[in-house]
């Protein structure tokens, strides 16, 4: 015997983002990172490569990086996420940000929100990173503008470190 049920082609997304409860409808195959842009428009999370390369549209998802494109927004059902959105306090940047802008972090920007992710995601673990552990942990974002060095410095300053040696 045959059923006559299709798959839904439609899901119901409830989620927190940035603080606030969200719910809508998402296509079945749609990736977090479009829902995230054109549903909720929140085009602050870039999409570069699409497959999971790049870093780009690294966002939070439950306090850990996440590639947005790589999730369906069905899997974002029931969790808390985090974009760039999220880290300004009002209209003003917060210090980490403000770091980027002072050390130069970025030029183009396009890589910027998900380093910015990243870098979050790290200090929240480990507020206290060597360059060492900064470096692994943007390793998953690329950057084809600054050469790196200048976003390294940017997450150590709001670190409170100056660069340090590695024991
Ligand atoms: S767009 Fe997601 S990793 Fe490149
Ligand atoms: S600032 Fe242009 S890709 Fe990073």
């Amino acid at each position: 015997m045959t059923s006559n049920r299709q798959p839904s082609d439609v899901v119901t997304v409830s989620m927190t983002v940035n603080g606030r409860s969200t719910e809508g409808q998402a296509k079945a195959r749609e990736t977090l990172a479009d829902y995230l842009r054109d549903e909720l428009g929140l085009t602050g999370t870039k999409l570069g490569c699409e497959h999971g390369v790049c870093g780009a549209c690294t966002i939070l998802v439950d306090d850990k990086p996440a590639r947005a494109c790589l999730m369906l927004a069905g899997q974002g059902d029931g969790r808390e996420v985090r974009t760039v959105e999220g880290l300004a306090v009002g209209t003003r940047l917060n210090e980490l940000q403000q770091s980027f802008r002072k050390h130069h972090g970025l030029q183009c920007g396009f890589c910027t929100a998900g380093f910015l992710m990243s870098a979050t995601a790290l200090l929240a673990a480990n507020p206290n990173p060597s360059e060492h552990e900064v470096v692994d942990a943007l390793s998953g974002n690329i950057c084809r503008c600054t050469g790196y060095q200048t976003i390294v410095q940017a997450v150590l300053e709001v670190a409170g470190n100056t660069p340090k040696e590695e024991s």
